[in-house]
């Protein structure tokens, strides 16, 4: 629907400057013109550029929808051309998350991942883009029930009539790839058996009862395209906030609890997740913990006023300590589980290389 604005996350990992810490300036320069010309042209109303950590970030606004060939297409050719740049100052995972060749009308299934919201822009709407990495997609799970689902966290569950009768999930199952819709709080059990088991059931919207879109996250799995370890397909998420859904501050307060997620080394380890700043976002011991940042925007007809950093707060402090106490903890445990990632998780890894070294050693008993 023409009237309708499109909120679009789309991330790739296309290489990083110093192994898989953060990326070059001049990829985002590259992004930047790329989006700069497509606004120019009309072909979108606006956009920002960011990255968490080793991740390039297209925050996208638009009339298009959801799934447009011509967005994706559009981030796609962002991603090939910072590509080219990248490979240029060999940056470390150059071209990393872009696995097919030539663009086939969406980027879902070929490494990047997206997260879109669709909707009709309220008087006033305050809309914010959260992007991991160094984790998974279901790192969003425990988070985004809290602050849609738990009157604990968010307290307009309780005291809002228009948020009183709740939400509903959608949950994809990302080794089936089927989804399905629960209501909360009815459901709430039934949704908890599922989204607690986060490497495979992955929340991908949230809207309100009576239909609003409230949250949309990525779900793309990239050991699951491709078949093997390449990255650990860093999520981002877009949720809106206030005047009938959570506020602001019930939104952040979903990841004032470092939890725990898979990601961190080599994708192959459990870390807990700080909020931290932009500047902030970058991964360094053991090429982590994990990092979450929040950009909060204004929407004026799609144009993105903003934004603002929403963990650049001294308020999150706490939770970054505690965060880098569990990192401390977790690291003594050195390669055992469940520090270290179960086997099924690391079945796409380099260790079944190392273990299939020692099968002809077994002896039969
Ligand atoms: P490489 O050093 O072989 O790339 O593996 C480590 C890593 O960072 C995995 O992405
Ligand atoms: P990314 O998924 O952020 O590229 O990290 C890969 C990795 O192996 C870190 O150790
Ligand atoms: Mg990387
Ligand atoms: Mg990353």
């Amino acid at each position: 629907m023409a009237d309708k604005i499109t909120f679009s996350i789309i991330k790739a990992d296309i290489g990083s400057l110093c192994g898989h810490h953060v990326v070059h300036p001049d990829l985002i320069e590259v992004a930047r013109r790329k989006l700069k010309e497509a606004k120019d042209g009309n072909k979108i109303v606006d956009f920002y550029v960011t990255n968490c950590g080793d991740d390039l970030e297209l925050i996208i606004t638009h009339r298009k929808g959801e799934d447009s060939e011509e967005v994706h297409s559009l981030a796609w050719d962002t991603f090939c051309e910072a590509t080219k740049k990248s490979k240029e100052l060999k940056l470390y995972g150059a071209g990393q998350d872009l696995l097919a060749d030539t663009f086939s009308g969406n980027v879902k299934g070929m490494g990047p991942g997206v997260a879109e919201l669709e909707f009709e822009e309220r008087p006033s709407d305050p809309v914010i883009a959260i992007m991991m990495d160094k984790t998974e997609p279901g790192a969003f799970n425990l988070p985004l029930f809290r602050v849609f689902a738990d009157p604990f966290c968010t307290a307009g569950l309780i005291i809002d009539k228009s948020l009183h009768s709740g939400f509903i999930f959608e949950v994809m199952d990302v080794k089936e790839h089927r989804l399905v819709r629960l209501n909360t709080p009815e459901e709430m059990y039934d949704l908890l058996a599922l989204i607690g088991t986060p490497g495979r059931y992955v929340i991908k919207k949230i809207v309100r009862k009576d239909g609003l879109p409230a949250a949309a996250c990525s779900t793309s799995r990239l050991s699951l395209i491709a078949g093997k370890y390449v990255g650990k397909d860093d999520p981002c998420a877009v949720v809106r906030a206030q005047s009938g859904l959570p506020a602001v501050g019930e939104v952040l307060e979903g990841f004032a609890f470092p939890h725990i997620v898979a990601g961190w080394m080599r994708g192959s380890h459990h870390g807990p997740m700080m909020p931290v700043s932009v500047k902030n976002a970058k991964c360094t011991r053991f090429d982590g913990p994990p990092r979450v940042i929040a950009l909060g925007f204004q929407l004026a007809n799609g144009r993105l006023i903003g934004p603002a950093d929403l963990f650049d707060d001294p308020a999150f402090d706490t939770v970054r300590l505690k965060a880098a106490e569990i990192a401390d903890y977790m690291r003594r445990h050195g390669p055992f589980e469940p520090s270290r990632l179960g086997p099924e998780e690391l079945e796409y890894t380099t260790l079944p290389e190392v273990l299939s070294k020692l099968e002809e050693r077994f002896e039969k008993l």
